[in-house]
């Protein structure tokens, strides 16, 4: 197991990926991962969803959401054909559901970094997921009651590779 510190360092987004399908370990350890996140009052309000990238509904979201930005030829779908796309809803009435299902999709970030594989965050589907589909969409991807959709995750074995992004300390930290 490396160290969580090199992990946290070598992480970044992988925008292609190989056809070759996750193993059932991979796939339980990463969900694994989002479960045991911290949740605000270990309330483990987060739901994953997970999906074959062959899924028809991840189809219809791409549609959706080319639809309500007016792209006519992509040239990637939203989760760059990924094996694997984890979607997770939350109780839309609780205060942290947001931040809950960020800190649980992080976790499995950086798992799937310590596993070796790509992972990309997702967030274009928000208006396509939260829109006038929403009802479809939520329960098509067998949300619970109430929930709606925060965040997806797409895995799979790299076929790009990416370093990871830079930043400015000096701009982003102020110690006091
Ligand atoms: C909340 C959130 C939503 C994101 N949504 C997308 C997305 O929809 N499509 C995409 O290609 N990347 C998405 N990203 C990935 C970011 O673009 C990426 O993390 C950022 O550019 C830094 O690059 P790195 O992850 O390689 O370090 C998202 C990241 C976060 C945290």
């Amino acid at each position: 197991m490396s160290n969580v510190m090199e992990v946290i360092k070598k992480r970044s987004s992988t925008r292609g990926y190989t056809s070759e399908p996750l193993t059932e370990e991979e796939l339980n350890a990463l969900i694994h991962a989002g479960l045991q996140a911290p949740t605000a009052a270990n309330r483990q309000e987060i739901h994953f969803t997970v999906l074959n990238g062959d899924n028809p509904i991840l189809a219809e979201l791409e549609e959706e959401k080319n639809r309500l930005r007016e792209i006519t030829a992509p040239l990637h779908n939203f989760y760059y054909e990924a094996p694997t796309v984890i979607i997770l809803s939350a109780d839309s009435e609780f205060r942290w559901s947001a931040l809950d299902a960020g800190i649980a999709v992080e976790n499995m970030a950086l798992a799937a970094e310590e596993l070796g594989l790509g992972n990309l965050i997702i967030g274009c589907i928000y208006d396509a997921m939260r829109g006038e589909k929403k009802a479809y969409f939520s329960q098509a991807l067998k949300f619970p009651e109430k929930y709606e959709y925060e965040i997806a995750i797409a895995f799979g074995h790299k076929a790009v590779l990416k370093e990871p992004h830079t930043y400015d300390a000096d701009a982003q930290v102020t110690f006091l």
